[in-house]
């Protein structure tokens, strides 16, 4: 049985991230999505709320757990057993860092490897960061988010709570 182990920030989940989910959860027999705690980076969601966000819009799929961690990803990864990480490409862009991060995983651990999955044409362009900065504007991106995270969205704003 290979588990696999889907990390980020995920603040927010967005279309894009779904879309990575699902795929690998037809491949794996078990697809962790974990929220990797970085106290260093200012998040628009917490913690709780974005595991929330995670759990609804992956309850329909069995073989998803959601969960969160800090520290290293690998040590993670060997913690629960598995033996993959997956992480999504969108372009060239993104290639440079994820390839450094690849590599120093391996170090950390060569038993450990890193599939990445190329993003559907669809959500090239889509990122958390781009999420936000259109909605920090007032711009819609109900089609950018599942359903759960636009209504977060339009609360938070409501609330002037960000
Ligand atoms: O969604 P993001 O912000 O692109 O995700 C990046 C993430 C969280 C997957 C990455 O920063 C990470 O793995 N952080 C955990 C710390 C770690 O293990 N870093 C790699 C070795 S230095």
């Amino acid at each position: 049985m290979i588990t696999a182990i889907y990390p980020g920030s995920f603040d927010p989940i967005t279309n894009g991230h779904l879309d990575i989910i699902q795929r690998s959860s037809r491949i794996f027999e078990k697809v962790v999505v974990t929220v990797m705690e970085n106290p260093r980076k200012q998040a628009m969601f917490t913690l709780q709320e974005r595991l929330e966000m995670l759990q609804v819009t992956t309850a329909g799929l069995a073989n998803v757990e959601v969960d969160c961690y800090r520290g290293l990803l690998i040590d993670y990864v060997k913690q629960k057993k598995a033996t993959v990480i997956v992480k999504g490409l969108r372009a060239i862009s993104d290639f440079e860092f994820e390839f450094q991060m690849a590599l120093i995983n391996r170090k950390l651990d060569k038993d450990v490897e890193t599939m990445f999955m190329m993003t559907s044409s669809r959500h090239s362009y889509l990122s958390s960061s781009i999420v936000k900065e259109v909605a920090s504007f007032g711009g819609d991106v109900e089609s950018l988010v599942p359903g759960c995270v636009y209504k977060k969205i339009v609360q938070k704003y409501k609330e002037g709570t960000i």
